[in-house]
């Protein structure tokens, strides 16, 4: 097809669906606009969060992979459990390749998922319950097989020539530079058919777009005004840290010798990261999502908080980059999560807490010790529930859901997975079909699921837990019900207690004369914990054995205690 004709159709489109969403669906937007509850807070501050990767929560046709109408048959149980607003992980059409990360259009849904009708239901039915919709942006790339990139690399001068980063090479069979991709090998590659290498930061089957190109820009705003008028509310912006390159192309420097999983050198990515032209485009999508009273949540891979204050920018750029350096604490330390939370409690911004996700291992394993876990999952339940700020959960976190990484390199899916083993076995591990009940594949589907389900699904499923009231599901909803309730779960100011304890992480939440203690042990022994003099505590959730009595506090272990004060 001519390139002016692509392109210029491309706009048409855009504009077309454009004015056809903001006609069906304007009120839906207008009814999203109030927004501060009686301390101030905007709806994303009170709101619990949930991640949801479609191709694994429930599968409505049967074909092995979830869809947007299994989403949409759950919405129920997420309300039930107390979810404000759920993330799609990218539903998008793509090659899969990077199971949706790779987008060859960002106006559409995949089949594999359903239809845009099948989209505008779920919105409208998500919104009967108050649920709002927060949908994947794939910002730093497209799928080679995107419109775009097809024009791009058809020839030099190609009307999207300019959309994605194109340079010659060092010599024959030289890259320009040398950058390595994240998911292994040259973060280049030579197409033949113009003699010029592409910039990938992911797979191949990822080119990196351009962003200093302002038609790419305009172009990708745009793509977020058509969700946001399709009754959207915010989008999670995917790989933000990569959207920039130094112009220069500068060799990254080695930072340590030896290679990495790839076999790649382990290099410090300062010149393909995290560049300051970042926060351009971020107060620029910002701007947009402002239009529409929406939420930017941010993939946002820091080294300390100062760096991640920089994503909140003046206010005027994300208002939830997630604060992975929480995930890092990978034990159960009172003392490192105290540590954590104090620093992220003085950022210039709202927090946002994670405790795994579909490209982090479960936090089932990464925090049990294969004895206590149902124990352990309740008590990081009740941390990142109970913090201030916005907490967004992984789907299956709610019933004890373990990660399940293949046992053999044929079974891998995740492309990172085959190119590591068996140093990295990829991320398949986590991303497990949702455990509904004691049915053959967990009930997530008749047909053959796309991975495995973990055997687990027999003891942990939302149907024997929703039984249980001492299960992982039923602590969860007792958590999230105070928290939507409690003013100072909700509202009040984090203060840490005790914090000289090595087994007990203590802290208060305090709104106005009102204070919630939450007292979290975090050792396989019973510990005690004694309140200011002159008060007690009364109990709101508590994990059996563990108890108040007068100021004391007695703790089983890993046990919780959650109580509101009284003098
Ligand atoms: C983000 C996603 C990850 C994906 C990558 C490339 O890190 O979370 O799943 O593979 O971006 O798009």
């Amino acid at each position: 097809m001519n390139e002016d004709l692509l392109h210029k159709k491309t706009i048409r489109m855009v504009a077309t669906l454009v004015v056809l969403g903001s006609l069906s669906i304007a009120a839906l937007a207008q009814a999203r606009s109030e927004s501060v509850d009686a301390a101030g807070h905007q709806w994303w501050q009170n709101g619990v969060f949930y991640e949801i990767y479609p191709r694994s929560f429930a599968d409505s046709n049967n074909d092995g992979v979830g869809d947007l109408n299994g989403i949409t048959s759950k919405l129920d149980y997420l309300k039930d459990l107390g979810v404000d607003a759920i993330w799609i992980t990218p539903c998008f059409p793509s090659p899969q390749i990077d199971f949706g990360y790779d987008v060859s259009d960002y106006l559409n849904i995949d089949p594999m998922y359903g239809t845009l009708a099948d989209f505008d239901k779920l919105a409208s039915e998500a919104q009967k319950r108050n649920i709002r919709i927060i949908l994947d942006f794939v910002v730093n790339h497209t799928s080679d097989q995107h419109p775009w990139f097809l024009d791009s690399k058809s020839s030099r001068t190609s009307t999207h020539r300019d959309w994605y980063i194109w340079r010659d090479g060092k010599g024959p069979g030289q890259p320009p530079n040398n950058w390595v991709s994240v998911f292994g090998g040259s973060a280049w590659k030579f197409d033949p058919t113009t003699n010029q290498y592409y910039y990938h930061y992911f797979y191949p089957q990822q080119p990196d777009l351009n962003w200093r190109n302002p038609a790419v820009k305009e172009t990708m705003f745009d793509m977020t005004r058509f969700w946001y008028k399709r009754g959207v509310s915010g989008f999670r912006l995917d790989a933000v840290d990569a959207l920039f390159e130094d112009p220069n192309l500068t060799d990254n420097p080695i930072i340590k010798p030896g290679r990495n999983a790839f076999g790649d050198p382990f290099e410090k990515n300062k010149y393909n990261s995290k560049l300051p032209e970042v926060h351009d485009v971020l107060r620029g999508l910002r701007k947009v999502a402002d239009e529409y009273n929406a939420v930017l949540i941010g993939e946002t891979w820091t080294a300390d908080i100062a760096e991640l204050n920089q994503y909140y920018g003046k206010g005027n750029e994300l208002q939830l980059p997630m604060d992975f350096l929480f995930t890092t604490v990978n034990k159960l330390s009172p003392s490192e999560f105290r540590k954590q939370i104090a620093a992220i409690n003085v950022a210039s911004g709202w927090p946002t807490f994670v405790i795994s996700n579909h490209d982090i291992a479960r936090s089932y394993d990464r925090y049990g010790d294969g004895k206590h876990n149902d124990e352990i999952a309740k008590l990081m339940a009740a941390l990142y529930l109970t913090l201030r700020g916005t907490p967004i959960m992984y789907y299956g976190e709610e019933i004890g859901m373990k990660t399940t990484p293949p046992t053999r390199k044929e079974d891998v899916r995740d492309p990172i997975g085959r190119k590591g083993w068996p140093k990295e076995k990829g991320r398949d591990g986590e991303r497990t079909p949702m455990q509904w009940n004691s049915d053959e594949n967990a009930g997530f589907t008749t047909g053959k699921p796309w991975l495995p389900v973990p055997a687990t699904y027999k003891t942990h499923n939302v149907a024997v837990e929703s039984k249980d009231p001492t299960s992982v599901l039923a602590f969860y909803k007792q958590v999230l019900r105070f928290r939507h309730t409690n003013a100072a779960l909700l509202d009040g100011d984090y203060q840490a207690i005790d914090e000289s304890d090595t087994n007990v992480l203590a802290y208060l939440r305090t709104y106005k004369d009102q204070s919630v203690v939450i007292a979290l042990n975090m050792s396989g022994t019973p510990q005690k914990l004694a309140l200011a003099v002159g008060t007690s505590a009364k109990p709101l959730v508590a994990t059996t054995d563990s108890l108040a009595r007068g100021s004391k506090i007695s703790l089983a272990p890993y046990g919780v205690f959650i109580g509101q004060i009284e003098k």
